[in-house]
């Protein structure tokens, strides 16, 4: 392909996503491998005009609390794997969830994100119970959860419990890509059906995969794009992959923050209403990464809210970013930089346009 029928088919690729249609898998992977600044500077622009015309300026803030490290699961990229002895566990409690959503609410937050490994202790009576401790307590506020794979049945009694929404990353739409990454206890399959549980059951439902993660291609993340497009999710939540000392992976290439930004931007004009956060992941990697992915097309940011003494062991990667701010130090700071930017962060649920 010579220069000029590869900068046709860019053309054609962004005329397409401006009218709200679907490229081909050949001219998506054409635009995700891409690498010219003038197509980056119009996926920004565009995805940024197109956020505005649904959102505004607004950017939502959701309280993130990581309520347990520990985990069932080995999947071979993540620092809080099973196998990685060295990490110290720990599992807050319920008093010490409730005291984190206490404080964020002062703060603004309207919205509480559980999110943990899969940890057994946190069985259905337990977690149901602090769902409806939380929603007794906070009625104006959303309860999210992010704690992995579930029955049906579990996933609805959380739901009759009170959570609204419920984050779980599809980690990769290809299969086989899949097997690469976990071992095989773990299945797509499985994970694919509880993404329909959830969204069945009534959850505003968040899938995500990592951008640049081991064995990923051009193609596959083309393939990630049109399986956004056809589950038509109401989060989509997506970081650069980051090795994590100690895993199977520790050696592996981190996944680029430019990418991921490219990936924003293409995510919001396939899928305009969706609530994307700028990730912790893309904060890391790149010191502008939250600021720079909230300007291509992200419309979320996820502060932490866990206390400071776990914070620096929920380490799905290495160097995460962790300011040593306590939370009402870090949202005065977000806010300011958000400012600065030209967006506005709002105390307000914020809820998928979708539902
Ligand atoms: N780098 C980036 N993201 C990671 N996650 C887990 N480990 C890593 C890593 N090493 C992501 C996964 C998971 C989410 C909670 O964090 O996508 O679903």
């Amino acid at each position: 392909m010579n220069n000029t029928s590869m900068n046709k088919d860019i053309e054609n690729a962004l005329d397409l996503l401006r009218s709200g249609l679907l490229p081909d898998r050949q001219a998506l992977t054409a635009l995700i491998e891409n690498d010219d600044p003038q197509t980056a500077d119009i996926l920004v622009k565009e995805a940024d005009a197109c956020k505005k015309k649904y959102y505004g300026n607004k950017v939502y803030i959701r309280g993130l609390i990581e309520f347990t490290n520990y985990c069932r699961n080995d999947c071979y990229y993540c620092g809080i794997r099973r196998s990685q002895s060295s990490v110290s566990r720990y599992r807050l409690t319920a008093d010490d969830i409730l005291s984190c959503c206490e404080a964020g609410y002062d703060l603004g937050f309207r919205t509480f994100v559980l999110q943990g490994g899969e940890d057994p202790w946190w069985n259905d009576d337990r977690l149901a119970a602090l769902v409806e401790a939380i929603r007794k307590k906070y009625p104006d506020c959303a309860i999210t959860l992010s704690a992995g794979e579930k029955s049906r049945g579990s996933y609805q009694r959380l739901f009759d419990a009170g959570a609204d929404r419920y984050l779980l990353r599809h980690e990769t739409a290809n299969p086989c890509h899949y097997e690469k990454l976990h071992p095989a206890d773990l299945s797509w399959q499985n994970r694919m059906e509880c993404l329909r549980d959830l969204k069945a059951i009534g959850y505003q439902t968040g899938c995500g995969f990592m951008v640049g993660s081991p064995f990923q291609t051009a193609d596959d993340l083309a393939r990630e794009l049109l399986f956004l497009k056809e589950f038509q999710p109401h989060m989509v939540g997506i970081g650069p992959f980051l090795p994590a000392a100690g895993t199977p992976f520790e050696r592996e290439k981190a996944g680029s923050a430019k990418l991921t930004i490219r990936l924003l931007s293409i995510i919001r004009l396939l899928l305009p209403k969706v609530l994307l956060p700028a990730t912790t992941a893309l904060g890391t990697a790149d010191e502008d990464g939250r600021e720079r992915g909230i300007l291509a097309g992200a419309n979320v940011i996820m502060p932490n809210l866990s206390p400071a003494e776990v914070r620096k062991k929920y380490l799905l990667y290495d160097n995460k970013i962790a300011t040593g701010d306590e939370a009402a130090e870090s949202v005065a700071h977000l806010r300011q930089s958000m400012a600065d930017i030209g967006y506005q962060v709002v105390t307000d649920r914020g809820d998928s346009l979708n539902t």
